[in-house]
């Protein structure tokens, strides 16, 4: 058993209230579990020996990630080997957890895992006479705790959901055993620390949700390149430029907004075309908007709000057939709203408020909801002062600068653009409402799509606990999101998986 080095623990345990005791130092080490943290005053007796009993219990596998010991009672009989192991690894994880208000898992007890709330059994792949666990969904359960290394046993698990929990930590390194892994949701917990890589190895994930959590530093480029449906890392602290094999990315949905991405939103872009919606909003890019965009006929949601983009929206914009929703506001951009854009036959909404548009063709003011508040146009309301505009539009720019890598296009390509447009500079940016990191910012409100539907049964509204944090829902796609319902639901989703 590695002995466990007091400053080494970072989160999730009650052994960080008994650090406390020790130490009187807690803010930041305990901040995962607020639930121990805040409540403090003397030990009991009773606590301090059950914390220490906790410590002997728990230890660290090879990689560093925590374990529970589990014995299993000899007397338990199992219809078959991968159902002890899940046992094992459903024992573990119920050992790890440190508050489970609803209940979920208090029926976690004996030999039928298949009927344990949240755990759903299907035939293997493998073998179809044989039952494995094969989902888990936990999704709004309000859990405190920490996933342990045994759930890398769960080998037959192809959707695990915990969407909105308290769960803290890492995602241990075992998860590279779970091959049969489509969709991962973690969104809406506690999870710090580095990008989960494990997760870059799971050969079948479709399937990817880190929003809103505290994930840090960068994404690593190889995301790009995975066979995913959808990506959803807003709300995390990634900081990071995209790299150039963004564009290999075959998803239909991506979400990077509320990070802090900089540098160019890539030319890479014209190769997505599965692409339906992306939304990078409130983060650092700074570049102009790729000409290559045009060629995404099948996107609905474009979203690149709150960044430092500049120069004119490319013409190009106006070959984006089902675009529905199309927001640019507050960047730096400038020069005239290309008619075309208000010409798409989709558009339901565009905002390009907080820039330093010149022109407006009378065609976008026909669109069902636009905002034109505070750029330059002649005869609007509610624009910026000429002062301002002057000033802006006094220092050009050249989109050349930026050193954006160029587009190499897999189809053939588009009509040559026009000549760049000469582009203005700012001064200083306009203030770019900045939305807060910490504390976890309450998710907008779902614009573009309805909140993904709830998980299977709703529990019991709670007497004595707060309300469980709003479901983690910025815009997302219904197309991708295939939630699971029920089992039959599940099945079918196990029988789109070709191994
Ligand atoms: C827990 O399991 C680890 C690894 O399997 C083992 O080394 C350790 O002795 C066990 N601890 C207890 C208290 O059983
Ligand atoms: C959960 O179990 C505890 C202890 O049995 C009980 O007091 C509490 O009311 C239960 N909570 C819910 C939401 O059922
Ligand atoms: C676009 O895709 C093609 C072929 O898949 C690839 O060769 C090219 O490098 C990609 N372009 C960019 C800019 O990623
Ligand atoms: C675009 O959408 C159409 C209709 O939904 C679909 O048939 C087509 O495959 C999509 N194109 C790509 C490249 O995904
Ligand atoms: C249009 O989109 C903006 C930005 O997403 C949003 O704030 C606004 O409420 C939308 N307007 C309508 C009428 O849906
Ligand atoms: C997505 O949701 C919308 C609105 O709820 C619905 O009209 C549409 O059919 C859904 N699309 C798919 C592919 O499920």
């Amino acid at each position: 058993m590695k002995k466990t080095n007091i400053i080494d623990l970072h989160c999730c345990s009650s052994f960080c209230y008994l650090l406390f005791l020790l130490v009187s130092v807690f803010v930041s080490l305990c901040s995962c579990d607020e639930h121990y943290a805040s409540s403090h005053g003397g030990l009991t007796d009773k606590e301090v020996s059950y914390i220490k009993q906790r410590q002997l219990l728990y230890y660290r596998d090879e990689f560093g990630d925590r374990g529970e010991n589990v014995t299993v009672d000899p007397s338990l009989v199992f219809e078959n080997p991968r159902l002890r192991n899940a046992y094992i690894a459903l024992q573990a994880w119920k050992k790890a957890i440190l508050s489970d208000p609803f209940n979920l898992t208090a029926d976690w007890v004996g030999s039928e895992v298949c009927d344990y709330t949240g755990v759903y059994c299907a035939p293997a792949l493998d073998n179809k006479r044989i039952k494995t666990v094969a989902g888990i969904d936990l999704n709004h359960g309000d859990i405190a705790g920490y996933l342990p290394e045994e759930l890398g046993l769960l080998t037959d698990l192809a959707l695990f959901h915990i969407n909105s929990n308290r769960f803290c930590g890492t995602v241990p390194h075992k998860f590279i055993k779970l091959k049969l892994m489509f969709e991962l949701d973690l969104s809406n917990n506690r999870f710090a620390g580095k990008f989960p890589e494990v997760i870059l190895k799971l050969p079948l994930l479709k399937f990817l949700d880190l929003r809103f959590n505290e994930f840090e530093g960068t994404v690593p480029k190889e995301l790009f390149d995975k066979d995913l449906d959808a990506i959803f890392i807003n709300h995390n602290r990634f900081r990071f430029n995209l790299p150039d094999n963004f564009g290999n990315s075959p998803v239909s949905v991506i979400v990077l907004a509320n990070n802090k991405f900089h540098g160019c939103v890539p030319a890479s872009l014209g190769n997505m075309t599965s692409l339906e919606e992306i939304i990078l909003m409130n983060n650092g890019f700074r570049s102009c908007l790729p000409e290559q965009i045009g060629g995404l006929r099948n996107m609905t949601v474009f979203d690149v709000s709150f960044n430092e983009l500049m120069g004119t929206l490319p013409e190009q914009i106006g070959g984006m057939v089902s675009l529905e929703q199309l927001n640019v506001a507050h960047n730096m951009l400038s020069g005239k709203i290309p008619a075309s854009i208000c010409r798409l036959p989709k558009l339901e909404n565009f905002t390009f408020s907080y820039n330093f548009f010149t022109g407006e063709p009378p065609v976008c003011l026909g669109l069902r909801a636009f905002d034109d508040r505070r750029n330059c146009l002649p005869a609007r309301p509610l624009q910026r002062s000429a002062a301002q505009c002057r000033s802006f539009l006094s220092r050009p720019v050249d989109c050349n600068s930026f050193r954006c890598a160029p587009f190499v296009p897999s189809l053939p390509s588009p009509p040559p653009p026009s000549p760049p447009p000469v582009v203005v500079l700012s001064p200083p940016p306009p203030s770019p409402v900045f939305i807060p990191q910490s504390p976890p910012p309450p998710p907008p409100p779902p614009v573009y799509s309805p909140p993904p539907p709830s998980p299977p049964p709703p529990p019991p509204p709670p007497v004595y606990s707060p309300p469980p944090p709003p479901p983690s829902a910025t815009a997302t796609s219904n197309r991708s999101i295939i939630r699971f319902t029920s089992t039959a639901t599940f099945l079918l989703i196990l029988s789109r998986i070709s191994l």
